[in-house]
């Protein structure tokens, strides 16, 4: 499905009620995305866990909260200059990765959405989204902090923060993305830290 000339508003309640594949059975909320329409950095994460289900937001569980301070440390904010979203918008039960098809319906709503964002950066956060983004055969513990180029927008994946939490020493890694995300949006953006 290709949604041309519609507003974010629409997209997003026509997503609201998406039945494309069978999360939809299972979930509490669709997890439609977060953050500044208008944002020059944008997001992508895999899916939505628990606490994101049942809140309907993005990263609100304990990775979320590791997210938002890696984010503030850059002088980055979802509630101010950044946009954030999943691969797929439903919970997979028991949080298992989502499958080849459910990524594949889900992506239509993600294309869409950045259509209409047109960030001139995105972060893939861990394998799942950097696989599906960047490209199939990313390796994550090498690629990560690694630009890519598509269509005029600057791509890298980093660790998943729910990986940094089980893994603590990815934590330094982590940390040098971050630094590595700043110098990139200094260098590309124009609006991010106004
Ligand atoms: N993990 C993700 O990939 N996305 C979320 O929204 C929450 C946890």
């Amino acid at each position: 499905m290709i949604f041309l000339n519609i507003n974010f508003e629409s997209l997003k309640s026509e997503c609201l009620k998406c039945e494309k594949c069978d999360l939809c059975k299972t979930r509490t909320n669709v997890v439609f995305g977060v953050g500044n329409e208008k944002a020059e950095v944008m997001f992508i994460g895999e899916g939505p866990g628990e606490n994101e289900d049942l809140q309907g937001e993005p990263f609100v569980g304990r990775a979320g909260k590791l997210l938002d301070k890696l984010l503030y440390a850059v002088d980055l904010d979802r509630n101010k200059n950044v946009y954030i979203a999943n691969i797929v918008k439903c919970r997979p039960p028991k949080n298992r990765d989502p499958f080849q098809d459910e990524q594949i319906e889900c992506m239509d709503w993600l294309r869409a959405q950045t259509r209409l964002i047109r960030p001139k950066i995105i972060v893939c956060l861990g394998r799942i989204a950097g696989m599906k983004i960047i490209k199939e055969d990313l390796k994550i513990t090498k690629e990560h902090g690694v630009w890519f180029e598509r269509n005029g927008i600057h791509m890298m994946a980093m660790f998943h923060p729910a990986a940094i939490l089980r893994n603590p020493n990815q934590m330094e890694d982590a940390l040098k993305d971050f630094i590595i995300l700043r110098e990139k949006i200094k260098e590309v953006c124009e609006r991010t830290y106004d």
